[in-house]
Order: C-alpha cells, then sequence, then structure tokens
C-alpha cells in the first residue's frame, strides 16, 4: 500500500494540510519545531490509532481542539484505492475505511503496515525485552494471520489467571486457564521463532551492506525454559506465582538475544551503531512482509541525520532506493542528505505546521 494523498487537521502544531507525496521517496525539511515529526506521527496514527511519542492522545491533539482528524487516500498492492480514516480525541475514537466505520484499529493497520526509524529506534537494541517483542510481533500481526487470534486468547487467560492470583482464589480456578494458556504460549512461541529464522538470513545481509560488522546471530527466547511444557511449568509456579500476584514466565515474556560476532549488541555497538543495526533489523521485516505477502509497507525515518556519519547515512538512502516501498525522510536541512539528493523523489518544506512541495 502506498499513501497517495493525506491530509491532517489538529496534529500537534500541524491545524490543516494536505499533502500529495511521491510513492517513492519523500523529503520533509523544516527547522527544529516546525512540525516533522508531527507529519510522520500523522501518518502513523493512521496506520496504528495511536502516536509514537505518547499513549496520551490529548497531548497529539492540537492545544484548544477537541479531536485530530487523518485522512488518506492509498493504492492496495493491486492497484486499487482504498481510503482510510481516523478522528481520535479523548474520548472518541471514529475508524473508516473506503467510507465504512470500522470497530478495531488492527483492520487499518492490517492495510497499511507502516515501519518507523527515529532517534530512539536503539532502543531495540539496548533497552527492556518489550521493545524486541513488539519488533517480533509487528512480523507476526502482518505475515502470520494466526498469531493475532491466538496471541489475544493468550492474553485473556493470562489476565483472568492474574486475576485469580491477586484475588487468592483456589487452586482449581487458577488451573483452570492452564490448558488454554499452554496451548497458545506453544502455539505462539513456534510462530514467533519460525519468523525469527526467516528473518534472520535477511537480516545478516542487510547488517553487513549497512552495519559493516560481524555476523548477526538472533535467538529467540520463548519467556520460559521449554525444557518443559508450559502447563507444566504454571502447575510447579502456581504458589510462587500467587505470592508475586502475577504470571512470572511465559510468551508474554519472551525475548530476542541479539548478537554480533557472538558478543551481545547492546554491550559492544556504539549509539550510532545500535541505530543502523536496528534500522537493518526493520528493513529486513519490510522485505520479509514483501516476499511472504506481496505486501508493501510505509516506511517513516524520523530525522534520518541523528547518530549517523555520512558513510552510514549514504549506504542507508542507497539501501532506501532499492528497498522500493514509499518512504518518508525527515531532517532539518536538505543538505543533510546531499550525498545522495539525487534519489529524493519529492522535497516538502514544513515551517509553522505548514507543509509545502518545493518544485
Ligand atoms: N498538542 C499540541 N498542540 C500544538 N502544538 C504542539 C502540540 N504538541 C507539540 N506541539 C508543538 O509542535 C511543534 C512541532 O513539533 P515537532 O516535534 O513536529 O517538530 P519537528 O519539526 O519534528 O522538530 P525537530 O527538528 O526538533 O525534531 C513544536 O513546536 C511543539 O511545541
Ligand atoms: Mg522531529
Amino acid at each position: 500500500m502506498s499513501i497517495v494523498r493525506i491530509d491532517a487537521i489538529n496534529v500537534r502544531n500541524i491545524r490543516k494540510i494536505s499533502v500529495y507525496p511521491s510513492e517513492r521517496i519523500n523529503l520533509i525539511c523544516g527547522p527544529n519545531g516546525s512540525g516533522k515529526s508531527s507529519f510522520l506521527e500523522a501518518i502513523y496514527l493512521l496506520a496504528l490509532g495511536k502516536s509514537f511519542r505518547t499513549h496520551q492522545i490529548q497531548k497529539v491533539v492540537t492545544s484548544g481542539a477537541d479531536t485530530l482528524i487523518v485522512f488518506a487516500e492509498c493504492v492496495s498492492k493491486h492497484g486499487l484505492p482504498v481510503s482510510l480514516g481516523i478522528e481520535r480525541g479523548t474520548s472518541i475514537t471514529r475508524l473508516r475505511v473506503n467510507g465504512s466505520s470500522v470497530g478495531a484499529v488492527s483492520e487499518l493497520a492490517q492495510l497499511l503496515p507502516v515501519q518507523l526509524i527515529n532517534p530512539d529506534s536503539h532502543h531495540l537494541i539496548e533497552m527492556g525485552p518489550r521493545y524486541r517483542r513488539k519488533f517480533v510481533d509487528w512480523g507476526m500481526f502482518h505475515v502470520e494471520q494466526e498469531f493475532f487470534p491466538i496471541w489475544s486468547r493468550f492474553n485473556q487467560a493470562l489476565r483472568q489467571r492474574n486475576a485469580a492470583l491477586r484475588k487468592g482464589s483456589e487452586d482449581s480456578e487458577i488451573m483452570v486457564w492452564h490448558g488454554e494458556m499452554s496451548h497458545c504460549a506453544h502455539r505462539i512461541s513456534d510462530l514467533r521463532s519460525t519468523y525469527i529464522s526467516e528473518l534472520l538470513p535477511l537480516a545478516s545481509r542487510i547488517t553487513k551492506k549497512l552495519l559493516g560488522t560481524g555476523e548477526l546471530d538472533i535467538r529467540f527466547s520463548p519467556g520460559w525454559s521449554t525444557d518443559e511444557q508450559y502447563h507444566i511449568y504454571l502447575e510447579r509456579s502456581t504458589k510462587l506465582d500467587r505470592s508475586l500476584g502475577y504470571t512470572r514466565q511465559g510468551p508474554h515474556r519472551a525475548d530476542l538475544n541479539i548478537n554480533i560476532a557472538g558478543v551481545p549488541a547492546k554491550d559492544q555497538l556504539s549509539r550510532g551503531e545500535q541505530k543502523m543495526l536496528a534500522t537493518s533489523l526493520r528493513l529486513s521485516q519490510i522485505e520479509l512482509l514483501r516476499e511472504k505477502t506481496g505486501q508493501t509497507c510505509v516506511l517513516l525515518v524520523d530525522d534520518l541525520p541523528s547518530e549517523l556519519d555520512s558513510e552510514r547515512r549514504s549506504r542507508l538512502i542507497g539501501h532506501l532506493v532499492d528497498l522500493a516501498c514509499q518512504v518518508f525522510i525527515t531532517a532539518t536541512e536538505k543538505e543533510l542528505l546531499a550525498e545522495r539528493l539525487e534519489i529524493i523523489d519529492k522535497v516538502f518544506h514544513v515551517e509553522h505546521g505548514n507543509i509545502k512541495e518545493m518544485i
């Protein structure tokens, strides 16, 4: 899917804009505070129903306004027109696909896969496991139709078990969830682990090209010791979990061990190198998505130059050209991408929340 036209109303300092991007590489330039990230935030909101900067939607809605609106005309992988719309405020979420209301953000997300690379990208390498679970589950959601329902089933049973643990319920009321949790946990782990093994060759190739260091290895860790079946683990740990008031281990604690040349990436790579590795991993997800489903992704690269030297910037931009998907890159000045300016299809200038195409 790619975006042909996007309108945004009341997204941070953007009052009202209408933009006709290129289906390939778009560069959004403007001074600090002009609204570049806000523009990307609008696209992200449309695809995922939430901001990448905050969980509080009122912070994203322009001060003094009640709701924000983002609307886009897109073209599907089969060349068909698709329109998507979202209106959000503190007590309102309205979602539309082709003019009809839809109930779940997942319906928009399924149609418009979006990947984000920004100055926080190194979190994927450096921070806690939830960043890496989100990474794997992005792929799961878009590539493996079975995943989302089974993940929802697991979470529902997990919430019930945790509630029973906290209430001090009888063992039988806790154990009643073990069968469902175990069935889902094993399937979730199989799907995630297969996804990672399919991703690894692509990720290794891109990492070598962009980062240029030793061999990448990614080990999937399912969240509990798979020496035993999950229901056996749950039974064995009921007493301890009861004292904690939650289920300590399981697919909700899964993680990835990401190594370069056998050493954990988080322990050896610089901030810029971590950003480049995280970028390589996300780019490999985009390629795998296309390989497996034929779907193209919209890629948002907020503040591309940050943390990257000119050689790495140039390699990254070169790769974005080969990727053949719609890309939105922001930078304070277009000269920061001077090494490869010729590959940018459209340049937009942002100032005080207004965006204009540069001819
Ligand atoms: N809810 C809001 N209502 C109105 N303006 C807001 C709101 N939230 C943030 N802003 C303002 O929007 C402006 C644009 O912010 P944004 O992060 O998009 O800038 P940017 O162009 O990405 O800047 P930088 O180059 O520093 O990354 C900022 O000046 C910010 O103060
Ligand atoms: Mg910004």
